[in-house]
């Protein structure tokens, strides 16, 4: 038998999340609500899918391999010349990319945990070693669910090639602030490159939370991640980006791209999506309402839930985090747990919610925990 590489063999099998029209089946009621994967609630914008069916049209040829359309467009969007932005088949792709780019066997890659969980993994694909700094409380007494940017600092060595920070944090929906940040930066070694993994970064509404892309500005060993999948409605498409202040970083990403991996359906959406940012972010003020209302209806039921920069919360249930996705899903309602240390669960339209406070209500009027 041919053996995959022991790292390979190490890591865990993929677990698919459970599929609401497949787990209403099972139960047996008309429709389960997913609010497990951070997407929004809404449809793709009507200039978006007609732009889909256009680009459909033209399948019969490869994409555009650099993405010029696209890459200007997001140039222009952020006043950054195209050759510091690299785009990718989705964030989780780019993230990949950097460990490849930057990380022989050997040499490390620090981040927060609990983080974004595919740090550790691609991290371990790449034989780097994945240095994990504990998150720290951000409230006196309250759950530790927030970066600890000393202690991150300290990890860094001279093996450490690249450094992620998740801001906001997947999955505490917790933000590091500007004077934290900007002192981090300042201090990490000039070899080390922070990626600063923006993937929330439109739901953010604290100005003190700051704008990666205006950090990033003659900071040669920073870039920033951003993805089309979340406010901008496109995760069924799978496509990100990479801004980065030095050129060398966004080439060196697009060294490692898999030919082609950003389809033309993809691209043509990303550029129609741009072009409509305001109805986007129509829609995430409209996340960022209900967000609040979330937060206000776990509160009012006795759960300590912090401030959410993203459109998710997190309810650290500690132990209880596995038995309460359970009861939920016996109930319909899909979340994410993390067992041992909380749930995360995105924010749905107030219809959704709503089934999901029932559900909550309705365990806690009849088991022993939460
Ligand atoms: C923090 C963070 N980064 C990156 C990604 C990847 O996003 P995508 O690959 O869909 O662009 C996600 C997705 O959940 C995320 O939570």
């Amino acid at each position: 038998m041919v053996e995959p590489r022991t790292a390979v063999q190490a890591l865990p099998a993929y677990r698919p999340g459970r599929n609401p029209a497949d787990l209403a089946r099972d139960i047996g009621v008309e429709r389960a609500v997913k609010l497990a994967s951070n997407e929004v609630a809404f449809p793709p914008l009507p200039a978006v899918v007609e732009a889909i069916a256009a680009a459909a049209a033209e399948t019969n040829r490869y994409p555009d391999n650099g993405a010029v359309v696209l890459t200007g467009a997001l140039a222009g969007r952020y006043g950054v010349d195209p050759g510091q932005v690299a785009t990718g088949c989705g964030a989780v792709t780019l993230c990949q990319q950097l460990a490849q780019a930057y990380n022989d066997p050997g040499t490390s890659i620090a981040f927060a945990w609990r983080s974004f969980e595919m740090y550790p993994l691609l991290a371990q694909v790449a034989g780097a070693r994945a240095v994990q700094v504990p998150l720290v409380p951000g409230r006196p007494g309250g759950p530790a669910d927030t970066h600890d940017l000393d202690g991150l600092l300290a990890a860094i060595d001279g093996s450490t090639r690249l450094v992620f920070v998740c801001n906001p944090n997947n999955p505490t929906g917790t933000a590091v602030r500007r004077a934290d940040l900007e002192r981090f930066l300042d201090a990490v070694p000039a070899q080390t490159l922070v990626v600063l993994d923006e993937a929330y970064r439109e739901f953010v509404t604290d100005p003190d939370v700051p704008d990666g892309v205006e950090l990033m500005r003659g900071r040669p060993n920073v870039a920033v991640l951003r993805t089309f999948s979340k406010a901008w409605g496109l995760a069924g498409l799978r496509v990100g980006y990479l801004i980065a202040e030095d050129p060398a970083v966004a080439e060196a990403v697009r060294k490692t791209h898999v030919p082609f991996s950003v389809s033309m359906v993809a691209q043509a959406a990303a550029v129609a999506a741009l072009a409509s940012e305001e109805e986007v972010r129509a829609r995430c003020a409209a996340v960022v309402a209900e967000r609040t209302r979330l937060t206000a209806a776990l509160r009012e039921r006795g759960i300590d839930v912090a401030d959410s920069q993203a459109n998710f919360v997190w309810l650290p249930v500690g132990e209880d985090a596995a038995n309460l996705a359970a009861a939920l899903e016996a109930r319909a309602v899909i979340t994410r747990p993390f067992a041992g240390e909380g749930v995360r669960v995105t924010v749905g339209t107030p219809e959704e919610d709503d089934v999901f406070l029932a559900a909550l209500d309705d365990i806690r009027a009849g088991e022993r925990f939460v």
